[in-house]
């Protein structure tokens, strides 16, 4: 028996989260185990009733769950980042979910955007860093004749620009990037550790040529936690390069490790290369503590309750979900089961078919019960 937690949040996200956990379900009657689901209302509607994004409440009572299923935060009514920061990024930090896990991967019968490149050719793993990096929320703007801000930051502008800022920019702003030397560990530790369950390739991805400090120690990490992994071959890859890599030789990559705001860039590339971000999902990682899946896209406000977004990302999110509490045989299933609802054409209108999200969903469902 397995307590998850599922947040349906916003938009489409209800609804795919419907459909996964019917998915879910079929694989626990093929594999025999239970989930006990329990739903939480975290989302827009909620802010809109009373300002509320995640209480004391809901942090203390989801780290009761191994694992949180996701669907999606975002509303035209909220200003954005209110919900996407307040919820998904406090979620991502609150627990520690420093591993970003996003699979990249062209499934048999998908089409892919690149001539000419096959399923054998795009099947790789992003490992996102997921707590630090430029997402960590420090910053600040501010008018220039203003005494307050940071005077570091203020000094360097003087002196590269040779303004006084104080009289003569009007303003400025400043975000600031943090790596830490535990934190580039842990999450490369995790992406040599899964290479070595893969091809035995890992690449790291920076932009250490010119933000020397923040991934000139990214780099330097790599290289002492390499010494402990001799079998996988290793490279470095700056950001702007890999994007170009992607796109032509998606064949070279096994495993990509990369700092938060690049895994974020590259990992929408990612999606549309496997074929559209409807079949994209993602796992939200902290080995040791309460994990969440998600598919990588938002919440598709205009699409909500009209049974037509692609369940698939969310589905194979589940199947990730699975892998994590152990339930490898039925994550494998969850996959194939996804594989065959592509081959038999029972798919949502993105991918060329005519199915709702539901009866997309329930395809694959009964696929994973029936074994095929
Ligand atoms: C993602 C999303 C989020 C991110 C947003 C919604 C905050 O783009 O999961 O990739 O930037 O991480
Ligand atoms: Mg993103």
């Amino acid at each position: 028996m397995y307590k998850i937690a599922a947040i349906g949040g916003d938009g489409i996200g209800p609804e795919i989260v419907d459909a996964g956990k019917k998915v879910l379900d079929a694989a626990g009657e093929r594999f025999n185990f239970d989930i006990a689901w329990t739903d939480f209302d975290i989302g827009a509607e909620r802010y809109l009733k009373n300002k509320e994004l995640l209480t004391e409440e809901d942090l203390s009572e989801l780290k009761n769950y191994k694992a949180v299923y996701f669907g999606a935060i975002g509303d035209p009514r909220v200003q954005p980042g209110i919900l996407e920061k307040g919820i998904l990024l406090a979620l991502r930090f609150h627990f520690d979910l420093y591993v970003n896990l996003r699979p990249i991967r062209l499934l048999p019968g998908i089409e892919t955007p690149l001539a000419g490149k096959k399923p054998e050719d795009i099947d790789f793993v992003v490992v996102r860093e997921n707590t630090e990096d430029f997402y960590v929320g420090i910053g600040s703007r501010f008018k220039g004749r203003q005494k307050t801000g940071l005077t570091v930051a203020r000094e360097m502008y003087n002196v590269r620009f040779g303004l006084d800022i104080e009289s003569d920019a009007e303003e400025i702003a400043y975000q600031i990037g943090v790596i830490t030397r535990e934190g580039a560990r842990r999450v490369q530790t995790y992406a040599f550790d899964l290479a070595m369950r893969r091809r035995k390739k890992l690449t790291s991805v920076d932009k250490a040529n010119v933000l020397s400090d923040v991934y000139g120690l990214w780099r330097d990490v790599f290289s002492e936690t390499a010494k402990k992994y001799p079998q996988v071959t290793t490279e470095f890859n700056f950001v702007d390069a890999v994007t170009m890599w992607f796109v032509k030789n998606p064949e070279w990559f096994d495993v990509v490790v990369t700092p938060n705001m690049f895994g974020d860039i590259i990992t929408d590339l990612g999606a549309m290369i496997q074929g559209g971000l409807g079949l994209a999902p993602g796992g939200n990682i902290n080995p040791a503590g309460t994990s969440m899946f998600e598919p990588i896209h938002g919440s598709a406000p205009k699409y909500r309750g009209m049974d037509v977004a692609n369940p698939i990302a969310t589905i194979w999110a589940g199947s990730l979900l699975l892998d994590h509490i152990g339930e490898h045989a039925a994550a494998a299933a969850v996959l194939s089961a996804i594989e065959k609802s592509i081959r038999d054409g029972v798919v949502t209108k993105d991918l060329g078919g005519n199915a709702g999200t539901k009866k997309a969903g329930s395809y694959i469902a009964d696929c994973v019960r029936k074994n095929g």
